[in-house]
């Protein structure tokens, strides 16, 4: 699919579908005004014959009217003004995109005169249009013999004024970037572990260096990871004949020494609990316990394709969680890269245990920031659901920056505290901490255990077990969820890093 901003007038599109909308009562925008005058009234007659409305979500199919070249109108309802909250404006495209592919149709242009969202940020309505018609777009197939039928929407036009068309354009560009990742990581997640092993992911990695000279991967094996001291990251590799591997990829995009953001994803390629074996229910689903992996690596996917001006190191602590013979069990003790030790009382408990090694070291970057990114505990569905990332930091700049690139974003997380009185829950007879603190405060006590191997650098922690992916059900899948929050707060360093080579990408 191709998108394109065209600022022409809508009657004069040559495409098979313009999406206009009206809003509540009634009300046309500019755009329909427009079309209903080129129709000779054709959108004040529907509003009047009572079967349209303007109510959100709405729509109607109007064909083959006089004074347009497009042959069909969708007119789509906005609703009332506080009905334009992100919730409601991805419900509206995905509506019409639902509309498109039933229809479908080769072409479209949609003009929706900036009202479809509260702010009137033609960046930020472009590029969330862009990122989620990709999404709306994408289809699993992988591992089906009958593949999905190719799509018809090649062509994707947004008509905006001739104001907002550098705000568009830029915002298309690192849409379609973004959507890129996302993708990517969703298709990640959602092949089986069977086939997503750490070996995969490595593979993966190797074959994104290829298609950007901006990056370079480095994997190191058992052995290597051995030598640095990496027990804890490999006793959770123990059960499985998958062998373990620490993926690194590095984007430069910013000057030679510049300090890097660095990001930190689990990558559990299959998550059975080991010893301390999870229930039968649902375990299919312990394969997505590596979508912080996939996206860390879908948004330097992203990064790379927007060239940004900044320097970008991935890091990837990919596992398969195994029972077997040779595996690590309950009350194990092992010594981590950091010289601390860890009591392993819950073999289930096994994200910590390569992210902790991960954590150190990525420390020889000198960081400018590392955030991490995890599906790791059941806790943080039961304390914020599916809507929002856990977020949990020792640096409340980092904090403020990633929730606020959240919200822009629409990919939101949500704070958890870090208090200290936290930390001795972890407290062992047997070793520094153990590797669970108990029935409460799950995903706090996860990210206290992080905390003591992330003192020289500030640090944030993203639990995504919430928001990784759709369980059970028709809609069952990985989201690549994050991307765009990282992505976004990856844009944000480099405009304070550099305004200038950046330009303006949005207000
Ligand atoms: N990968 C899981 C966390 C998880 C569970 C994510 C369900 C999404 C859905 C993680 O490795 C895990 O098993 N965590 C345990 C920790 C516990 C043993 C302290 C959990 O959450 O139950
Ligand atoms: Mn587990
Ligand atoms: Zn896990």
């Amino acid at each position: 699919m191709f998108f394109e901003i065209l600022t022409d007038a809508v009657e004069k599109i040559s495409t098979e579908c313009i999406v206009i909308g009206v809003e509540a009562k009634g009300t046309l925008s500019p755009t329909a005004e427009k079309v209903n005058t080129a129709t000779q009234g054709a959108i004040q007659a529907l509003i009047d014959s009572g079967d349209f409305s303007g109510t959100a979500g709405e729509q109607q199919l109007l064909r083959n009217l006089p004074g347009i070249s497009s042959s069909r109108i969708l007119v789509v309802g906005l609703g009332k003004k506080d009905e334009r909250k992100d919730r409601h404006y991805r419900k509206l495209i995905k509506g019409i995109n639902q509309t498109l592919a039933k229809l479908k149709l080769k072409s479209v242009a949609i003009a929706l005169d900036g009202l479809a969202s509260e702010q009137a940020d033609p960046y930020r309505q472009t590029r969330l249009l862009t990122e989620w018609t990709s999404a709306d777009f994408y289809q699993y197939d992988t591992t089906k013999s009958k593949k999905a039928d190719p799509l018809s929407l090649e062509q994707y036009v947004i008509v905006l004024s001739k104001e907002d068309v550098e705000f568009g354009e830029s915002a298309l560009l690192d849409g379609v970037a973004i959507a890129n990742g996302i993708n990517a990581a969703r298709e990640l997640g959602n092949l089986p572990g069977n086939i997503c092993t750490p070996t995969y992911l490595a593979d993966k990695a190797k074959a994104l260096a290829t298609e950007f000279d901006t990056l370079k991967v480095k994997v190191l094996d058992e052995e290597k990871m051995e030598k640095l001291g990496m027990h804890s990251l490999l006793s959770v590799g123990h059960g499985s004949v998958q062998p373990s591997k620490l993926i690194i990829i590095e984007y430069r995009g910013g000057k030679k020494d510049e300090a890097p953001h660095v990001l930190v994803g689990k990558g559990i390629t299959f998550d059975t609990g080991g010893i301390s074996l999870k229930p039968g229910a649902a375990m299919d689903e312990m394969k997505y316990d590596m979508c912080g992996a996939s996206s860390v690596i879908g948004t330097l996917e992203s990064v790379a394709e927007m060239q940004l001006p900044i320097n970008v190191t991935a890091v990837v602590a990919a596992a398969e969680n195994m029972p077997g013979s040779q595996a690590t069990k309950p009350g194990d003790v092992v010594t981590t890269m950091s010289g601390q030790t860890v009591e392993i009382l819950n073999t289930d408990a096994e994200g910590r245990l390569v992210l902790c090694d991960a954590l150190t070291y990525v420390e020889r970057f000198k960081p400018a920031s590392v955030i991490d990114v995890a599906t790791l505990t059941g806790a943080c569905i039961v304390a914020l659901g599916h809507h929002a990332s856990g977020l949990l930091s020792n640096n409340e700049t980092l904090a403020e920056s990633l929730l606020k690139a959240g919200d822009y974003a629409s990919d939101r997380a949500w704070p958890l505290p870090l208090w200290d009185e936290y930390q001795e829950l972890l407290d062992s007879n047997f070793a520094d901490m153990a590797n669970i603190g108990g029935r409460s405060a799950g995903t706090i006590t996860a990210a206290c255990f992080l905390s003591r191997f992330t003192k020289n650098y500030p640090w944030a922690h993203l639990d995504i077990a919430g928001t990784a992916w759709i369980s059970g059900g028709k809609e069952k899948g990985a989201t690549g969820r994050c991307v765009s929050l990282l992505c976004q707060y990856l844009i944000d360093q480099a405009e304070l890093a550099d305004s200038d080579a950046l330009g303006d990408r949005h207000h």
